[in-house]
């Protein structure tokens, strides 16, 4: 196994791209913001199955965060990060500074305006899609990838990566690999690094109130609406949560539906204390 690479310039990760693509090497990327956990690994192994070369990013990017979001307190290990890139064989980790993606005069963003980003994160958090859309167009342009691989955790995000890739023409095929769960339920996150024990144990209650809804559905039961409120009311039974949303939509569209006769994002937030927590199952596949 070769040693992981280490790239904090724009012009060093492309040239590494250049000279893998010319060896005729497919690229793999995993775009993250650090912090890097199972959940994390699970896309790294999966390019590492699909693709000769897996190039990972670390970039809390802050274009993607709100005025009042975590972007200063994002939790920052990149030692730890590359420990583990490295024990997982990830071949380049490209690690920017702010400045050397968004450097002076910058001035290009994209945005999906067909309606899937007006609803569930994109609603509660404007301008976040935007700022994912635009470093994500960047770092597959950088990397020159083949493949890129994201998490379900994020579907809405999934969702947001696929549509602008087609829209744009962009020659990379997007991946969707499953939600990676803790032994408890809890969807793994570098969120779940701000919780309290107390807190830990109060969050088992977003995966258990989707399980309801699954159960549900595995019931016969269809609608929207009756779905929704399986999941509420076991919401309902935590103090320490206080719901955002839980929301069904038609998946990727994100269009508004009734019942469940496709594929449908059944899709939660919840605040447990001070952190903000998302979750979701996919009906009807
Ligand atoms: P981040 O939250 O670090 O997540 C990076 C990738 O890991 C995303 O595709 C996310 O869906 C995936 N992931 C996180 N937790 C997961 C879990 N429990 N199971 C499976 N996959 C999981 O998402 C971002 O960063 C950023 O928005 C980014 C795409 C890097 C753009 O800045």
């Amino acid at each position: 196994m070769s040693e992981l690479k280490v790239f904090t310039t724009v012009k060093e990760m492309q040239a590494y791209a250049a000279a893998q693509k010319q060896a005729g090497k497919t690229i793999g990327l995993c775009p993250t913001m650090g912090a890097l956990h199972e959940g994390h690994m699970t896309l790294m192994r999966a390019a590492r199955q699909a693709c000769d070369i897996v190039i990972a990013s670390v970039f809390v990017n802050p274009v993607q965060f709100g005025p009042n979001e975590d972007y200063d307190k994002y939790p920052r290990q990149f030692e730890a990060d590359c420990a583990k890139l490295a024990a997982e064989g990830v071949d380049a980790v490209f690690h920017p500074e702010p400045a050397e993606m968004y450097p002076d005069g910058y001035g290009t963003y994209i945005t999906v305006e067909n309606g899937i980003t007006d609803v569930l994160c994109g609603a509660r958090r404007p301008g976040h899609f935007r700022g994912v859309a635009t470093v994500v167009t960047k770092l597959m342009n950088i990397t020159r990838a083949d493949k890129a691989f994201f998490g379900q955790k994020d579907a809405q995000q999934v969702a947001v990566v696929r549509r602008f890739v087609a829209d744009l023409n962009l020659p990379v095929e997007v991946v969707m690999v499953p939600i990676c769960r803790e032994a408890s339920g809890l969807a793994r996150s570098s969120r779940n690094a701000y919780m309290s024990e107390a807190e830990k144990q109060a969050a088992l209650v977003l995966s258990r109130s989707l399980r309801a809804a699954k159960e549900a559905y595995a019931g016969g039961e269809r609608q929207a609406a009756a779905l929704k409120a399986a999941v509420q009311q076991v919401l309902a039974t935590e103090p320490l949560a206080r719901v955002d949303y839980v929301d069904l939509y038609t998946y990727p569209a994100l269009q508004v539906t009734d019942s469940v006769s496709e594929p449908c994002l059944l899709a939660i937030a919840v605040y447990i204390g001070q952190t903000r927590l998302i979750d979701n199952i996919i009906l009807g596949e």
